[in-house]
């Protein structure tokens, strides 16, 4: 009999915000060739939210954690560090978190962004539990916020059909014994980088009218090896988080998974015996929203009831860089 892990922080508020703008499979009908059905069957995607003109990351941003810290009962200036995961920053500087930390108000925090893609909201996660449990903060707003949708390249049909936008917020604070954050993994392999990526703008391409013209300041991914690399390591990483919370996969109530295609799903379900009723799903209305996809989908699965408090969530992404990250959380 293993002892139990006693967790050292804890979801105190969640919070989601997406853009009005829908965008169905239909609409890319008409923009590129591809179809309803071909989106569907390959990934599971129906429609996306996309930001209107007027809106931006820090807009998401800054609403979800609004409603975060409206259900941890924290006031903005209350606030004592911001960790915002994205790739999607309004500026190369500064951090896009200092600008959510100026719309919110959050006057006594430290802000700044983390950059593990797809992976970026679990990352965070480990960092804010870490952070409460060395006691450097008494909360910690840990957000997955992004403008995908500014850096998709709407002519190219292998991605423009996948990304959304959308941002998802959490207050950590000290568990209070019952609910917290009984484990947290996180992996990287920069050797597989240029698999899934923005080739310029950054120091070693800057923009230029070359990197325009060749269309460099977009997404670009390879598919099936991103595919193949998914499925693998969250699979790996899902039974490092439940050995690390010292549980079973019988004892996991929820598996909510990165919303990158239905299949990467399944593939991993499959191979941890986790049946369909069990996981959370919710990529067929927003598309993959990179580091706002789990936070979104938490938070959907607690507001219609599935996700009850004390229920054990088993997080699991994986993105750019390559990056993976899992975790076991009790709501
Ligand atoms: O969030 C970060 C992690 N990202 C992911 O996890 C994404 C991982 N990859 C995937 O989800 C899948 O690889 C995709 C959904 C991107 C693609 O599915 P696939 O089954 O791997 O398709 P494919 O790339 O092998 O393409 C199959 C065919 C190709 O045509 P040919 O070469 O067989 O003639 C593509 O050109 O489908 C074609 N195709 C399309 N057809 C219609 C690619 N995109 C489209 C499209 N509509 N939108």
């Amino acid at each position: 009999m293993h002892s139990p892990v006693q967790p050292g922080s804890m979801i105190a508020g969640l919070g989601t915000a997406v853009p009005d703008r829908i965008l169905t499979n239909f609409d890319l009908e008409k923009m590129v060739e591809t179809s309803d059905q071909w989106i569907r069957e390959r990934s599971g995607i129906e429609r996306r939210h996309i930001l209107g003109a007027d809106e931006n990351n820090s807009d998401l941003a800054a609403a979800a954690a609004k409603r975060a810290l409206d259900e941890a009962g924290l006031k903005p200036e209350d606030v004592e560090c911001i960790v915002l995961a994205t790739i999607t920053q309004e500026h190369p500087f500064p951090a896009t978190a200092c600008l959510v930390q100026a719309k919110l108000g959050a006057t006594h925090a430290a802000a700044f962004d983390l950059s593990a893609a797809c992976s970026g909201f679990l990352y965070a996660l480990q960092l804010g539990d870490s952070l409460i449990r060395s006691a450097a903060y008494r909360n910690v707003l840990v957000i997955g916020s992004e403008a995908l949708s500014r850096v998709t390249d709407w002519q190219n049909r292998s991605t423009c059909v996948l990304f959304g936008d959308g941002a998802g917020a959490a207050v950590l604070v000290p568990s209070d014994g019952k609910r917290g954050i009984l484990s947290t993994y996180a992996k990287s392999d920069g050797r597989l980088a240029e698999l899934l990526w923005i080739p310029a703008g950054g120091t070693a391409r800057p923009a230029s009218r070359e990197t325009v013209d060749q269309r460099l300041h977009f997404i670009q991914m390879e598919g099936r090896e991103v595919f193949k690399h998914a499925v693998r390591t969250m699979t790996d990483a899902v039974k490092k988080a439940v050995k690390l919370a010292r549980l079973e996969f019988t004892d996991i109530d929820w598996l909510i998974p990165h919303q990158a295609n239905i299949r990467i799903i399944e593939a991993i379900a499959e191979r941890v015996h986790i049946p369909r009723e069990r996981i959370v799903v919710n990529l067929q209305e927003y598309g993959n929203t990179s580091s706002a996809s789990i936070p979104l989908a938490m938070d959907e699965a607690r507001r219609d009831g599935r996700i009850q408090p004390g229920h054990k969530c088993l997080l699991v992404a994986f993105g750019g860089g390559f990056t993976w990250a899992s975790s076991v959380v009790v709501l």
